[in-house]
């Protein structure tokens, strides 16, 4: 079937409750909707077409034990460059912190993971493979999958290139572990778009 025609919600629908979701039914995805989530992601534009993207899919138990184990490693290298050592250091109702936490404890459970990357050092490259995670969050959340973004930490960022043979000039944009959700996909708390927009002069109402 033509993908165009395999995404069974409408596009508001998924925008408006495409919300993280970090804890995932212990279900595998099929390598064909995983295709199709990325077909959907290269449709996504990029600096002069450039398409510097590449989806590294990780599905394997053991090869996600082994990414599981660096993961932890670089979600506690980012906390400690922020003073955070310990999980008493976070607080008890930063609650996204903590969930973040927990995936950095169980990201192994997730069915997949994805390491975005672009082909090529550099800010330019990095911003040309953004638009299409978004693509591809969109087209799993469509499909009732979920996920969220994710980054390592340059700490790790060399171990990890070596466990899946990435060349060299290849950098790690993101990495985005997908699953059909334990919860449930929701709505977003975001800011009042007044207080994000202006008309013509910053700081006059649209
Ligand atoms: C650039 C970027 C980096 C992020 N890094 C992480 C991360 O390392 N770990 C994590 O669990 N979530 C991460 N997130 C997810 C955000 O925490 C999440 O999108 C935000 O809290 C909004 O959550 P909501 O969409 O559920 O409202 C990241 C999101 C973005 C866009």
């Amino acid at each position: 079937m033509n993908p165009n025609e395999r995404f069974p919600i409408s596009l508001g629908e998924a925008i408006f409750t495409l919300r993280a979701i970090r804890r995932f039914k212990n279900e595998p995805i099929d390598n064909e909707i995983i295709k199709d989530i990325l077909l959907s992601a290269t449709q996504a534009p990029s600096g002069g077409n450039s398409q510097p993207w590449h989806f590294l899919v990780i599905k394997d138990k053991k090869q996600k034990q082994e990414f599981a184990e660096l993961y932890h490693q670089a979600w506690w290298a980012k906390r400690a460059d922020q003073g955070i050592y310990k999980p008493e250091d976070i607080a008890e109702n930063n609650k996204t912190t903590l969930s973040a936490m927990k995936l950095s404890d169980e990201i192994a459970t997730a069915p997949a993971i994805i390491l975005v990357c672009a082909t090529a050092q550099g800010s330019g490259h990095m911003g040309s493979v953004i638009p299409a995670v978004q693509n591809l969050l969109l087209t799993a959340r469509s499909l009732g999958i979920g996920g969220t973004i994710t980054t390592l930490h340059p700490s790790v960022e060399g171990q990890v290139k070596s466990m899946f043979n990435m060349p060299e000039n290849v950098q790690i944009v993101y990495c985005v572990p997908i699953g059909y959700p334990k919860g449930n996909f929701g709505p977003v708390q975001r800011k009042p778009l007044a207080e994000v927009t202006s008309l013509g002069v910053w700081g006059e109402p649209l």
